[in-house]
């Protein structure tokens, strides 16, 4: 098991103004930080980040969501970090996401629904390896 997952807030929570309350929730969570970084994805990148979703119906709305403005991308670390960190961000549709959760605090839809978190060690890392370099993990 690794102890490392990979998230980004999204463009909807960073218009919204909650990339620092959300930042502040996951430090007192217990998550260490290896990677941050604010970018910002082309509609090319964004639908290789999403690739695996491209046959979905909703996949063309997503890249153009996730490439609509700057997101915020971290890796994180903690214990079983990969599930620890889907239970804290909570359902993808934020009306089914537990109370207290940071899907149910901040997102809007079940599209725009504020942050990322990898489904899988595996993801964890190739999703980090997309955004990061060495030089940029600590
Ligand atoms: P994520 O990958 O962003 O952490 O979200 P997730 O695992 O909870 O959900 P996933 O099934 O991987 O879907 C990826 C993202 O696609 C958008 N989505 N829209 N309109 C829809 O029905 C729909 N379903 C999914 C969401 O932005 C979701 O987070
Ligand atoms: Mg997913």
């Amino acid at each position: 098991m690794s102890n490392r997952t990979f998230t980004m807030i999204k463009p909807d929570a960073m218009k919204n103004g909650h990339a620092g309350a959300i930042i502040d929730r996951i430090i007192k969570e217990g998550f260490g930080v290896v990677a941050l970084k604010m970018t910002k994805l082309s509609a090319e990148k964004a639908g290789e980040f999403y690739a695996v979703h491209k046959e979905r119906p909703f996949y063309g709305e997503l890249v153009e969501f996730m490439s609509s403005g700057p997101i915020i991308a971290a890796i994180l670390e903690k214990d079983n970090a990969v599930a620890a960190f889907r239970e804290l961000i909570g359902a993808t549709n934020p009306a089914q996401a537990a109370e207290g959760t940071i899907r149910k605090l901040y997102a809007t839809s079940v599209g725009e629904n504020a942050v990322h978190g990898s489904d899988s060690d595996e993801n964890a890392k190739i999703e980090g390896d997309f955004f990061f370099s060495g030089l940029e993990k600590f």
